[in-house]
């Protein structure tokens, strides 16, 4: 796994380059993102170029022997060109354009803002592709970043029309879908459609979610003509460099047009900002929590090229201090090389750095880099250099072949923003919960979209899914995968309307029903007692049921109301409700006991990763543990069992 860092030499005299590139090399860094903001300096009036600054940039860095991933920078439209085309912008979801001053300021639907990013990238490409040392380019920066993926422009509402007439053809295919006859919504002309904003009280539901699919596909529309272009002209690897907690455009559609997916990891700020509670946060305030770097590097690591052959890594990796946060605390000693390690030990191609110094001045100045503003070590340079040679005699990592797959879907993330129905009920969280336990049991996991191959899975773990695809079942069948669902699974069609028959054989739901947090179903399972909250399905229990004995099911745990709270069956089996942590390892562990898959309680602040050849644990406590002896039975090449807080230890499998 490759070393990198963020630098923008715009920034800085061009005196301090070449040194910049020597201290890179020494702390063993071998690849440099740049550009992706530097627009106005490379363009700094229409149509005149001044590409001097960053051939000489290019030039420096080449001869210190970098690679480079050269950025389009199209994420900072200039303010010539938002001047002389205002129609460029976004607008917000209270029908404001979005000004100038900031970045990200451009609408994915605006015709002239898609040309222009064309022209750019067309050039940039031009100018640098058949240069050696760009051996990889990153589309952009971060699509959607600060809300950027839904704009409520007229240009945007253009767009949406003509999406939706080749998506349905005719209105009345369009009325049929949405079922507009509901409070007289009817329409017989595409061109009468608006954006849903601005409406009274709740629009229609399915009105909603084809304009959040419309609004992702923009997003890979927009991504893809800048990869076309790359790829006129050159062989390298393409990346994009997406975000950690965000799901507002379909990251697995992205992934299928470039090689490589990478993301920004800063495990600290998305923890301050999340949902967890006060104790969790206070617990982990200076590692993050212990599986969210994890679970976006599985997610991620399925999107160009599927789980177990895909091409991914960390293209900003957090060196000290954020400045986005709530809080923006110091990461542990140690942490830097700890979060570095675990991509390793997930099979990342190369973990990016950002960025390498902090910039004295603008928006981010309080935001660490590698070294500080004055060019001071800061201690995330030391933790970097210590891990060069390590690295190099680790050797090439391959991810490992996890049985287990846990879906998580993004219309399913969206579908549960239009109509939660319910103040407690989070996605995210569930499907983080359901990672989190199988991490805790010592468990590789791989992160999958409905639609990818099961091949090879055990155990195929969904949290929920509203709109199950027709053929997962069958899938599964071949795949001799079994399925858990989780609550709310089956519950939807792909149109936003309620199931009229039981997706999933012998599942037939006949109410369902959230509660007040406080609010707890007291559960048996095999003489144990656990609790469920947030939202409970009613099974029907009637096991006389024809579809109940097709399918075969038992129950194995009940609310003490006699209602079903989990059945199972030999290919499936449906949890129905939110599990507290106690009852999702039980469950998980019945499941799991059944598929004989071996699992280890870790202690709350370990984890383990294993790659083909290698097995890796992480400390993310505050106070030194100790592995069990099942743990790391082959030689150590680095560390021993007992860990020290944010210690990492790795042993031959
Ligand atoms: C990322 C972004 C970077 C920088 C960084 C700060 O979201 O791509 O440009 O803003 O956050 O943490």
């Amino acid at each position: 796994m490759k070393l990198g860092v963020c630098y923008y030499p715009e920034h800085w005299p061009q005196d301090q380059w070449a040194q910049d590139a020597l201290d890179m090399v020494d702390i063993g860094i071998s690849k440099v993102r740049i550009a992706e903001f530097a627009w106005s300096r490379i363009e700094p009036r229409s149509g005149e170029f001044d590409w001097a600054w960053l051939d000489k940039a290019v030039e420096t860095l080449a001869n210190a022997g970098l690679e480079i991933t050269m950025c389009t920078p199209t994420a900072t439209p200039p303010k010539w060109l938002i001047d002389q085309y205002p129609d460029i912008r976004a607008w917000d979801e209270s029908g404001h354009p979005r000004t100038f001053g900031s970045r990200r300021h451009y609408c994915f639907s605006s015709k002239t803002y898609r040309k222009e990013s064309q022209r750019i990238s067309q050039a940039i490409v031009e100018r640098y592709s058949a240069n050696p040392a760009v051996t990889s380019w990153q589309t952009d920066n971060e699509y959607g970043c600060h809300n950027t993926v839904r704009s409520y422009s007229p240009n945007a509402r253009q767009a949406f029309r003509i999406w939706l007439a080749h998506k349905y053809k005719t209105t009345d295919a369009l009325n049929t879908a949405w079922g507009t006859v509901f409070w007289s919504q009817e329409y017989t002309e595409f061109d009468q459609v608006d954006l849903p904003n601005l409406t009274v009280t709740e629009p229609n539901p399915a009105h909603v979610l084809d304009f959040y699919r419309f609004s992702s596909d923009q997003v890979i529309a927009f991504n893809r003509e800048q990869v076309d272009i790359i790829r006129n002209y050159s062989k390298a690897d393409i990346t994009h460099n997406v975000m950690g907690h965000f799901t507002r455009f379909n990251h697995y559609d992205l992934g299928k047009d470039i090689d490589i997916t990478t993301w920004d990891s800063y495990p600290l700020g998305f923890l301050d900002q999340g949902w967890w509670t006060e104790a969790q946060k206070q617990r982990w305030m200076r590692a993050g929590h212990p599986d969210f770097a994890a679970f976006h590097h599985a997610l991620y690591r399925a999107c160009s090229g599927g789980p177990r052959k895909g091409r991914w890594g960390v293209m900003e990796q957090q060196p000290g201090p954020v400045n986005w946060a709530p809080n923006n605390p110091v990461p542990r000693d140690g942490m830097v090389a700890l979060w570095t390690l675990e991509a390793c030990a997930m099979g990342a191609e190369y973990v990016s750095y950002f960025r390498w110094r902090q910039a004295p001045f603008a928006q981010e100045q309080n935001h660490a880099g590698l070294r500080d503003h004055r060019n001071i070590t800061a201690r995330a340079e030391i933790e970097a250099k210590g891990l060069g040679n390590f690295l190099g005699a680790l050797g090439k990592q391959d991810a490992a072949y996890n049985k287990i797959a846990l879906i998580f879907d993004y219309e399913t993330a969206w579908m549960f923003n239009i109509q939660p129905q319910s103040a407690h009920w989070n996605y995210e969280a569930l499907c983080f919960d359901f990672y989190t336990a199988l991490r805790r049991m010592g468990l590789g996991v791989d992160i999958i979209s409905p639609q990818h191959d099961l091949t090879g899975y055990t155990v195929v773990i969904i949290p929920s899914l509203p709109i199950i695809p027709n053929d997962l079942l069958e899938r599964a069948k071949a795949a001799n995968a079994h399925i858990m669902f989780g609550p709310r699974s089956g519950s939807k069609t792909s149109d936003y309307h309620v199931p009229q028959t039981d997706p999933i054989p012998g599942i037939n739901i006949i109410r369902s029903e959230s509660v007040r947090a406080s609010h707890v179903f007291d559960i048996e399972m095999d003489e144990q007692y656990y609790r469920g909250h947030i939202w409970r399905d009613y099974i029907q229990t009637d096991l006389t049921d024809a579809d109940l004995t097709v399918a075969n099911l038992k129950v194995e745990a009940e609310c003490d109301d006699g209602t079903p709270a989990f059945v199972t069956s030999k290919d499936y089996s449906y949890l129905a409700v939110v599990p507290d942590m106690k009852f999702l390892r039980a469950v998980l562990s019945y499941v799991l006991d059944t598929h004989d898959i071996e699992t280890t309680w870790l202690a709350k602040d370990v984890r383990v990763e294993r790659t083909q050849t290698h097995g890796f644990a992480f400390n993310y406590g505050s106070k030194p543990v100790t592995l069990r002896n099942n743990f790391a039975t082959g030689k150590f090449i680095q560390g021993r069992r007992t860990l020290p807080p944010a210690g990492v230890c790795v042993w031959e499998l």
